[in-house]
C-alpha cells in the first residue's frame, strides 16, 4: 500500500546499513545460494552497481555488489550522481539528489546463448534478464517503503550515453536496464 514513486529527496543522508537493506533486497543471497529474485534456471545474469555519493560511512564512489559475500567493492571513486542522473532522457535534476542511485544491468547476449533452444530462437534469453531486473527494482521499492525510504525506477535514459561514461558504471559487457534513485524523501525531513 505504500510503495510509490519518490521524486523528491531529503538532504539527509542515506546509511551505510539502509544502503546494504536495498542492495541485499534486490540481489542478496538467502538459502542454499538462492536469491531475492527468481531467476530463469537460477543463473542470476544481473549486475548491481551502486553510485554512492551521500552515504554515511561509504565514501562517494560506483561499487559493484557481490551478491555472494554481500559486499561492495569501489569500481570509480568520485561522486558519479550527476553524471549518471544526466543521462536520462528527461535529464531528471531531481534524481542527482538521491542519496544514491542502484543501477541494474545484465549480459543479455549470454543470456540470448544460455537459453538459445527455445523459442522464440535468440530472443528468449534477453526477456528472461527484463523481467528480472523488473523483479529486482520491485524488491528495492518494497524494501524502500518498509525502511520509510524513497525510491524511483527510471528507465528512460540514453543507453549509449550510459555505456559511454568515463570510468564506465555499466560492467563491459553487459546492458543497462534500470536505474533507481534512494534516498529519504522529501516530505520526512526534520
Ligand atoms: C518500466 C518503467 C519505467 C519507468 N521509467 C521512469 C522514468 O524514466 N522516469 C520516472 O520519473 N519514472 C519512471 N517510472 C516510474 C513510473 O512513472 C511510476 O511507477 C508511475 O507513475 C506510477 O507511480 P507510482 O510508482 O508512484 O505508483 C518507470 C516505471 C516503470 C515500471
Amino acid at each position: 500500500m505504500q510503495r510509490r514513486s519518490t521524486r523528491s529527496f531529503a538532504a539527509r543522508p542515506l546509511s551505510i546499513a539502509q544502503v546494504a537493506l536495498m542492495v541485499w533486497a534486490a540481489q542478496g543471497q538467502t538459502t542454499g545460494e538462492r536469491r531475492s529474485c527468481p531467476s530463469a534456471h537460477a543463473l542470476y545474469p544481473l549486475t548491481l552497481t551502486v553510485v554512492a555519493g551521500n552515504v554515511d560511512g561509504l565514501a562517494a564512489g560506483a561499487y559493484r555488489y557481490d551478491a555472494e559475500r554481500d559486499v561492495l567493492t569501489l569500481i570509480a571513486d568520485g561522486d558519479h550522481r550527476d553524471r549518471v542522473a544526466g543521462t536520462t532522457l528527461a535529464d531528471h535534476a531531481w534524481l542527482r539528489q538521491a542519496a544514491a542511485l542502484l543501477l541494474l544491468s545484465g549480459d543479455l547476449e549470454a543470456a540470448a546463448q544460455h537459453f538459445a533452444d527455445q523459442p522464440p530462437v535468440g530472443r528468449r534469453g534477453a526477456r528472461y534478464v527484463w523481467l528480472e531486473a523488473g523483479h529486482a527494482g520491485q524488491n528495492i521499492y518494497l524494501q524502500a517503503a518498509e525502511a520509510g525510504l524513497g525510491a524511483v525506477l527510471v528507465a528512460g535514459f540514453d543507453d549509449d550515453r550510459l555505456l559511454g561514461l568515463t570510468p564506465a558504471i555499466v560492467p563491459s559487457g553487459q546492458h543497462p536496464l534500470a536505474l533507481l534513485g534512494v534516498g529519504h524523501p522529501a516530505d520526512l525531513q526534520s
